[in-house]
């Protein structure tokens, strides 16, 4: 998929062919998840966006090789997508996987999950959407947990429960999960409701 220029709000009915529930990864990397969850989720329709071209290709090779029609990636900047593209109201499901933690003090500002960024997802979300994200990077979990309590008039905390595409001891089955289980780092999650 293409990002829109000029910019315009995105049908998902006319994307997928059918309405069903939308999930949207933020950061799809090479594509683990989509295609897994994909796979595990036929009645559902995924959305990836990954700027990077080396893992953007990866995933679209991967998708292809598996046929999936409920998957789509797109190449750009998510933040700049979901708030020119994304509908209101519109998304039942936003996942963020080690989203990059930017650790040097002068670069946290482009982390993705900040207020701004955040009355996006609310936007976008239709009413009990979720936001799920998982980090390995524990000041950046607890910048996100502050994000997230900061809007309890719109969000409410539940259960992290393991994706159906993950395999046994994992959270999500993302590519970054695998990686940082085999090294025994912490991995942090939390999910959110709209209200
Ligand atoms: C640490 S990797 C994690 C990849 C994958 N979610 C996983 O768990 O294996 C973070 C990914 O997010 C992508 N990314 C970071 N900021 C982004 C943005 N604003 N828009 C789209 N992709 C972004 C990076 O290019 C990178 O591939």
């Amino acid at each position: 998929m293409e990002h829109p220029n000029p910019p315009v709000k995105l049908n998902f009915g006319d994307i997928f062919g059918r309405l069903a529930p939308i999930h949207i990864e933020i950061g799809s990397g090479k594509g683990t998840f989509l295609v897994n969850q994909a796979r595990c989720q036929p009645n559902a329709d995924f959305i990836g966006i990954e700027w990077a071209g080396k893992f953007y290709r990866f995933a679209v090779d991967r998708i292809g090789r598996w046929n999936l029609t409920n998957v789509r990636i797109i190449r750009t900047d998510a933040v700049r997508y979901i708030a020119e593209c994304v509908p209101d109201s519109s998304v039942d499901c936003f996942h963020f996987y080690f989203p990059d933690p930017w650790p040097k003090k002068r670069h946290k500002k482009r982390r993705f999950i900040n207020d701004a960024n955040t009355d996006q997802l609310i936007r976008a979300l239709k009413p009990a959407g979720t936001i799920r994200v998982a980090t390995d990077f524990a000041e950046y979990f607890e910048q996100i947990k502050s994000v997230f309590a900061s809007k309890a008039d719109c969000l409410e905390q539940i259960d992290f429960l393991p994706n159906a595409g993950a395999q046994i001891g994992e959270w999500v089955g993302s590519n970054f999960e695998r990686k940082y289980l085999m090294e025994n780092r912490p991995i942090y999650t939390i999910a959110v409701r709209k209200k």
